[in-house]
């Protein structure tokens, strides 16, 4: 019943979100380093340059993390950091940084689980057309191996990509994200192809050149369209939605990102809409794609609903009605999404699956008695969790949970102003405080999260 025994509790967060250090030590520039400093692209002109002095402060994050009882961490790999130019010569002082980081976490008993890309993608190589060069996956292979080489002694989880409907779809499509470009759809499955293909081939690198055994995943955005009852009608309905692509949806659509990885073919329904669009794809690429994971790692904020309307025959949204429940970034509360997602991933790719990221921004500040009470967060992480617990009980693989994030960090193109994290940050002073959340959220860990109920 519930979480198994073993279950890693953990937090997460993303290099580029919380580093700081951008000029230190060798360190390459990336696109966020680059857009971030052009006017308007960034809410108030924030940017990275220093965000949570994490790069200078790890040590005392990693104590936090202990306080909390956390048994995992899961970060990113600033690429540039460690390769400037993003190919070629390494920094050797970004290999320490993150070295140095592993074996603080190990000290305190805290599993470094790594991610290789979360966004902060080399300017260098951007130059030279980023994702859509057709070198681009074997970039990204050549860096999976630098990391693997000087980093499997003691890591042994692995996320290849952070969320490629983002970084593709924001990046390249919307132009809200670096690198600021709005494509057209054949530079854009082009790009996809390209990163899915770089998953692929870095995926072979681990299992290559790992010191150890170790386990390998893929972190897109899980994004689950809910039922509105729980009726065989409405839940059919919802797994349609949620696996279905076409022309207009595909950068946001499941099957598109990871039809490929886990069942090595794109969805035929998207492909019927796209083929004119298609790249050429090579006779082995869905092979390299489609490399066998050991876990499916799932990023998930919240979900749709349908319902099945017997009287037309049609599946319909349900609207979010006026007062609907929102977090500060005005995303609605949907916890029943970490019970659908987990279940209908699950019975589609037969991973276990680690819940890679989920939490809220909240509109957090320091109360008068110098504490931070985030009620809001505690109710929040409790009905997701308590879903999550659900689908646990009904035998989904869960193996882990990995809250968004430890620190308040720097939210893209909302800059500072949206605090998702356990700790607050004083962004003038750096102080961390941790939040009412974050002691809850070591019971829960303490516990097992025993101390959440299945019903809600
Ligand atoms: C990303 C994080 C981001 C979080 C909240 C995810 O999409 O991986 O980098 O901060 O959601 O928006």
């Amino acid at each position: 019943m519930g979480f198994k025994e073993g279950f890693v509790w953990g937090t997460a967060t993303a290099s580029y979100q919380i580093e700081g250090g951008a000029f230190e030590d060798g360190k390459g520039l990336n696109v966020w380093d680059v857009c971030s400093k052009q006017p308007g692209f960034v809410k108030d002109g924030d940017h990275g340059d220093i965000a949570c002095d994490h790069y200078h402060r790890y040590k005392e994050d990693v104590a936090i993390m202990k306080k909390m009882n956390l048994k995992a961490y899961r970060f990113s790999i600033n690429w540039a950091r460690v390769i400037p130019n993003g190919i070629g010569k390494i920094n050797e002082k970004g290999l320490a940084y993150y070295s140095d980081l592993i074996d603080e976490l190990i000290k305190n008993d805290i599993e470094p689980y790594v991610t290789m890309f979360h966004w902060d993608y080399p300017d260098e190589l951007f130059k030279r057309g980023g994702w859509l060069n057709p070198d681009s996956p074997d970039w990204f292979a050549q860096y999976a191996k630098v990391l693997v080489e000087h980093f499997s002694d003691r890591v042994t989880h692995w996320m290849t990509l952070n969320e490629p409907q983002c970084f593709i779809g924001l990046g390249h499509k919307q132009g809200t994200h670096a690198p600021g470009l709005k494509l057209g759809d054949t530079y854009i499955l082009q790009a996809a192809h390209n990163t899915l293909l770089a998953h692929g081939k870095a995926v072979q690198v681990i299992r290559q050149y790992s010191k150890q055994p170790c386990e390998v995943g893929f972190a897109p955005i899980g994004g689950p369209t809910c039922p509105a009852a729980n009726n065989p009608k409405d839940i059919e309905a919802a797994k349609a939605v949620t696996f279905g692509c076409d022309k207009d949806n595909y950068i946001w659509a499941n099957s598109f990102w990871m039809d490929p990885v886990f069942l090595g073919q794109y969805p035929e329904d998207g492909m019927k809409e796209l083929e004119q669009w298609m790249p050429k794809i090579g006779s082995d690429d869905l092979k390299i794609i489609s490399q066998p994971l050991d876990f499916f790692g799932m990023n998930t904020y919240q979900g749709g609903t349908v319902r099945y309307n017997e009287e037309t025959k049609e599946t319909q949204w349900v609207k979010k009605i006026a007062g609907y429940p929102r977090t500060a970034i005005t995303w609605p509360v949907t916890p029943e999404a970490l019970y659908w997602g987990p279940k209908f991933f699950y019975e589609r790719y037969k991973l276990p699956i680690i819940m890679t990221e989920n939490g809220m921004s909240n509109i957090d500040r320091i109360f008068i008695d110098g504490q931070v009470h985030d009620p809001v967060r505690i109710d929040f992480l409790t009905r997701y969790l308590t879903q999550l617990k659900r689908a646990a009980t009904e035998g989904v693989d869960i193996k882990g949970y990995f809250q968004w994030s430890l620190l308040d960090n720097f939210e893209w193109g909302e800059g500072y102003n949206e605090r998702f994290g356990l700790v607050y940050i004083d962004y003038k002073t750096g102080e961390r405080i941790m939040k009412d959340s974050a002691y809850w959220y070591s019971d829960v860990v303490k516990s097992n999260g025993k101390n959440l109920s299945t019903e809600l």
